[in-house]
């Protein structure tokens, strides 16, 4: 364990900067100046672990409201852990859940906090059509219990929500803006559709600073194994190291505006900062396939790929014959979402905002990731 004072900079971490969230406690006779306190709902998730660090890298004093589970599930957050024993603790962990208010309420009125970022989600779109009920739950009505304890508790925290760009779904303008309608494809994106716009509601009837951040997809080596980036990246790293034959993967043609999930975190900060609470989009203006990005996986470890076939019978060939790469139906959604692309424009006129790492890098980044991984975990040198 390490102590947050000595936050440990990692090849992934953002870590940022001087502290520079103090600010003077207007309730006191004395000028003396107090930490924000940001509180963040799925603080284990890939996104809550980056905020973590960045946050307390700023300085404040961090709430994390975690879900009980039956084996530990805080191994994104362990290298910031700190004992409830250690002198001058800032990082705060609670248990609670998104489908309980009454855990909402305590955590909220427990960490008082400046700032909330609400992360927590069911946040698997395939998911979503296996438990809808339970995704409109967390994903949708865990947004609305969360706004909804800050304003009965009378707090004046500033709000920030997970919305996505899942929510414009089978777009109708390309590229998104926060002009561009939505048009939900699944159960997930309603649910953060409701979030969305309750989000927004509570904003305009009581005055409250909640903002949306619409964010495009972003990566990292902290992603989800479900996910379809890390779960090609760590496809690679075991068929590199002759560990594994090939992938089976869905939709190939699927687009997708794919970021570094170090830099949005820092999007959602800023949105937080602002004068006045507005709604940003924020991606890199790219889009790629899946079958694009599968291809700069593979080069990244060595082995060229070349595409054949078509529909479910494509595959991903090596350049010595072998099937790398094959379709699997059971991958394929309901309804699938075809092409993302953002236009952030807004947050870097009014934010300053711009992505730091483009496709490439996000690749690099997560190959190299789980090859070490592999390596630490088998000893082994990959087979190129
Ligand atoms: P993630 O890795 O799946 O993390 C989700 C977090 O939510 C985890 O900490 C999880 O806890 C927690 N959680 C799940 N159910 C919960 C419940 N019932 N009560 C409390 N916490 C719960 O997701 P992410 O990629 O970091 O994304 C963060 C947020 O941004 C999500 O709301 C997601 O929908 C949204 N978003 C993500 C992207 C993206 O590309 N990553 C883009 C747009 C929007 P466990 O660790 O215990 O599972
Ligand atoms: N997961 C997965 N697994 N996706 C696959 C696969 C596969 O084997 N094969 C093809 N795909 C396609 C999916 O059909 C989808 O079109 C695309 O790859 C991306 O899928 P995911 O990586 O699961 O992400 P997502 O775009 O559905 O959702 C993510 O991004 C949203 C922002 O747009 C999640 O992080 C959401 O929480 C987030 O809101």
């Amino acid at each position: 364990m390490y102590a947050v004072g000595v936050l440990v900079r990692g090849p992934h971490s953002v870590l940022a900067g001087a502290a520079d969230c103090w600010q003077t406690n207007p309730t006191h006779m004395s000028n003396a100046p107090k930490r924000k306190r940001a509180l963040i709902t799925g603080i284990t998730g890939q996104d809550g672990s980056y905020l973590a660090e960045l946050l307390l890298e700023k300085g404040y004093q961090v709430w994390g409201m975690i879900r009980r589970a039956s084996l530990f599930n805080t191994h994104r957050i362990d290298h910031i852990y700190q004992t409830p024993q250690e002198e001058n603790v800032r990082l705060q962990l609670r248990y609670g859940d998104l489908s309980d208010a009454g855990s909402i309420n305590a955590v909220v009125q427990e960490s008082q906090p400046d700032e909330i970022y609400n992360l927590g989600a069911q946040s698997h779109v395939k998911v979503s059509f296996d438990v809808p009920e339970y995704t409109a739950d967390v994903t949708g009505l865990g947004t609305l219990r969360i706004l909804d304890s800050v304003r009965s508790l009378g707090f004046n925290s500033r709000i920030y929500q997970a919305s996505s760009s899942e929510l414009f779904g089978q777009a109708v303008e390309s590229p998104q803006t926060e002009a561009t309608p939505f048009n939900p494809r699944s159960p997930y994106a309603a649910a953060k559709a409701f979030a969305f716009h309750i989000a927004r509601n509570y904003r305009e009837s009581y005055g409250m600073y909640a903002v949306n951040g619409i964010l495009f997809n972003h990566e990292s080596p902290r992603r989800g194994p479900t996910f379809v980036t890390r779960k090609i990246t760590r496809a690679v790293a075991a068929i590199a190291a002759g560990r594994q034959e090939k992938l089976f993967l869905g939709n190939l043609d699927a687009r997708r505006d794919w970021g570094f999930a170090g830099d949005y975190v820092r999007a959602m900060w800023l949105m937080l900062q602002a004068d006045e609470p507005e709604d940003f989009v924020i991606a890199t203006g790219t889009t790629s396939s899946v079958r694009d990005f599968c291809s700069l996986a593979f080069a990244r470890a060595g082995l060229r790929i070349h595409w054949s076939g078509e529909g479910k019978e494509e595959r991903g060939v090596s350049a010595d014959g072998r099937t790398l790469v094959a379709v699997d139906p059971r991958y394929f959604r309901p309804a699938e979402v075809a092409n993302l692309v953002g236009d952030a424009s807004k947050a870097k006129q009014k934010l300053g905002w711009e992505p730091t790492v483009d496709l490439q890098g996000v690749v690099n980044m997560m190959v190299d990731a789980d090859r070490q991984l592999l390596d630490e975990e088998h000893g082994d040198a990959a087979v190129e």
